[in-house]
């Protein structure tokens, strides 16, 4: 039986995420990389699945992003890594957008509740 929860949370605005790039996001011990492709937002964990470089200030491009270490490319929407056999995903994570508000689900087991990033 499962017992992993989730949580939603304000992390940005979509302000913050310029055009074609990423930004970091820190919640708890878990580091969060939301980007903006062709005006849709995603979010994935910060954290290359190859040697844990961030993904963050990697280049995007048509729904992707690329690893600045090593040149693994990961699709923004599911993960996957898409230019080498085998290579392990990225997690994702659920992202809505409500007024100018971006909103992530996150597991509570990786990410306890204090929203670092909420403004006040
Ligand atoms: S650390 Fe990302 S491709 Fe090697």
């Amino acid at each position: 039986m499962s017992t992993e929860t989730s949580q939603t949370i304000r992390l940005a605005s979509v302000k913050d995420i310029p055009e074609g790039e990423g930004r970091e996001y820190r919640v708890g011990d878990l580091f969060v990389a939301i980007f903006r492709d062709q005006g849709e937002y995603y979010a994935i964990e910060d954290y290359c699945p190859h040697a844990g470089a961030p993904l963050n200030d990697g280049p995007v491009s048509q729904g992707a992003v690329t690893c600045m270490w090593h040149g693994w490319k990961f699709s923004l929407r599911d993960g996957s890594c898409m230019n080498i056999p085998r290579g392990f995903p990225v997690r994702t994570f659920p992202l809505k957008i409500e007024g100018e508000d971006i909103y992530v689900t996150l597991p509570t087991g990786d990410a306890p509740v204090n929203d670092m990033n909420q403004e006040s």
